[in-house]
């Protein structure tokens, strides 16, 4: 599983990044960024998480 921010749709709230912050954290401009490799087996839950919290849904998990 991997995850991705959708830039555009990111509003900065800082949600994803204090849910999982193994996965998300937040850029200099003030927006999230996933790692940008496969999301380790013991926080994908977490990271799940994390997609369902994002108020504006910019958070696609995906293969
Ligand atoms: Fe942005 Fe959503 Fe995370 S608005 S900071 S991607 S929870």
């Amino acid at each position: 599983m991997k995850a991705y921010v959708d830039d555009a749709t990111c509003i900065g709230c800082e949600t994803c990044p204090k849910v999982c912050p193994e996965v998300f954290h937040m850029t200099d401009e003030g927006i999230a960024h996933a790692i940008d490799g496969k999301i380790p087996e013991d926080v994908q839950g977490k990271a799940e998480q994390a997609a369902e919290s994002c108020p504006v849904e910019a958070i696609d998990l995906g293969d």
